[in-house]
C-alpha cells in the first residue's frame, strides 16, 4: 500500500481486499491496541459530521489519540505554506487526515509529510467514502462481479473515487447525469481502463431510468457540494429529473438497495418515503466508514512511522 490514501487510484485490487479482510475482523472486534499512542490529526477546511467523528472514534477505538483542526485552527494554506504544515504535523502526529477544498492541497500536504495522508474529502475525490460505499455492498450482495450499481445524480468527488475503487473490484457502474456535470473525462478514461481488466462493466447516461434499469443498488449525493453554494439554485433545476424517488426505484431490480454518502437532501436529490424506505442502507453504509478507515488507519499508520 502507498505512504498515502489520496483518490482511490491509488489503492491496487490486493490493497482493496486486504483493507476489507481489516474492515471485517476490526467491525467484529471494536477495541484494539494496533495503534496504541500514536496521533491522528485532522485537517478540515470543511465541514463534517461522518468523516470527522468515526476518524475520531476509530483512532480513539485503536488506542490512538486524535486532534481536530478546525478551518479557523490551521487556516490552510493562508496562514503558512502547506509544505510547512506538512513538515510540522509529521513531526508530531502518525497520520494527517484532511478535507480540503483543491485537491491540490491535499496532494501538497502528502508530498511533503513524511507521514500518511489520508484524504477525508477534496473537491474531486473521496476515497474513504467509496471504500464504505464498496464494502456495504460487498456486505450485502456478497460478491461484485455481476452486481451492478446505479449512481444518479451529480459527477462529483464521490462518484469518481466510487469509479476508482469499484471498477477496481470488478463491480459494474452505471452514472446518469445531466450534460455539463459529467463526471471528469481523465477519471473516466482511467476508470474504463481499470474496468477493462477486470470485466466490471461501466456506462454513462443522461437518462436515469436508463442507469437503474437492473441495478442492484442505486447511489446519490448532493446534488450541490460544498463549495458550490452559489450554484444551489440553477442546479435544483438542472437536477431536478436526477430525483431517487419510488417511481425510479420501479424501475430497478425489485429488491434494490439505496445508498446515499450523507447528508440527505429530502426532497432533492432523495425523497423522505425512499430515504426511510426498508431499501435503504444508509445508515449502515454511514456506519462502515468507521469500520475501513480504522482499518486504513491501522494499515498506514503503522507502515510509515
Ligand atoms: N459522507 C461524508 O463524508 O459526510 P460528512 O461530510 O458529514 O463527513
Ligand atoms: N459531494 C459532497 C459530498 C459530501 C459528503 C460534497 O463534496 O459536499
Amino acid at each position: 500500500m502507498n505512504k498515502d490514501l489520496l483518490s482511490g487510484f491509488d489503492l491496487t485490487e490486493k490493497d482493496v481486499a486486504n483493507i476489507f479482510k481489516q474492515t471485517k475482523i476490526l467491525k467484529k472486534k471494536k477495541i484494539s491496541n494496533v495503534l496504541n499512542g500514536k496521533v491522528a490529526a485532522l485537517v478540515f477546511q470543511k465541514p463534517s459530521n461522518r468523516t470527522r467523528v468515526s476518524f475520531e472514534v476509530g483512532a480513539r477505538q485503536l488506542g490512538a489519540y486524535s486532534i481536530y483542526l478546525a478551518p479557523r485552527d490551521i487556516r490552510l494554506g493562508e496562514r503558512e505554506p502547506i509544505k510547512d504544515v506538512a513538515r510540522v504535523l509529521a513531526r508530531y502526529a502518525d497520520g494527517i487526515i484532511a478535507r480540503t477544498f483543491s485537491h491540490e492541497d491535499v496532494c501538497e500536504l502528502a508530498k511533503y509529510s513524511d507521514v500518511g495522508v489520508i484524504n477525508g474529502l477534496s473537491d474531486m475525490y473521496h476515497p474513504c467514502q467509496a471504500l464504505a460505499d464498496v464494502y456495504t455492498v460487498y456486505e450485502n450482495a456478497g460478491k461484485f462481479k455481476g452486481v451492478k450499481l446505479a449512481y444518479v445524480g451529480d459527477g462529483n468527488n464521490v462518484v469518481h473515487s466510487l469509479l476508482a475503487i469499484g471498477t477496481k473490484v470488478g463491480l459494474s457502474i452505471s452514472v446518469a447525469t445531466p450534460k455539463g456535470y459529467e463526471p471528469d473525462k481523465e477519471i473516466w478514461a482511467q476508470a474504463v481502463k481499470i474496468s477493462k481488466k477486470t470485466k466490471a462493466k461501466i456506462l454513462h447516461t443522461h437518462d436515469p431510468e436508463d442507469a437503474v434499469k437492473g441495478a442492484d443498488f442505486i447511489y446519490t449525493d448532493v446534488w450541490t457540494s460544498m463549495g458550490q453554494e452559489k450554484e444551489k439554485l440553477a442546479r435544483k433545476r438542472i437536477f431536478k429529473k436526477y430525483q431517487i424517488n419510488s417511481q425510479l426505484l420501479k424501475k430497478a431490480k425489485k429488491n434494490c438497495l439505496v445508498l446515499h454518502c450523507m447528508p440527505m437532501h429530502r426532497g432533492e436529490e432523495i425523497t423522505d418515503e425512499v430515504a426511510e424506505s426498508k431499501q435503504s442502507v444508509v445508515f449502515d453504509q454511514a456506519e462502515n466508514r468507521l469500520h475501513v478507515q480504522k482499518a486504513v488507519m491501522a494499515m498506514l499508520f503503522k507502515k510509515h512511522k
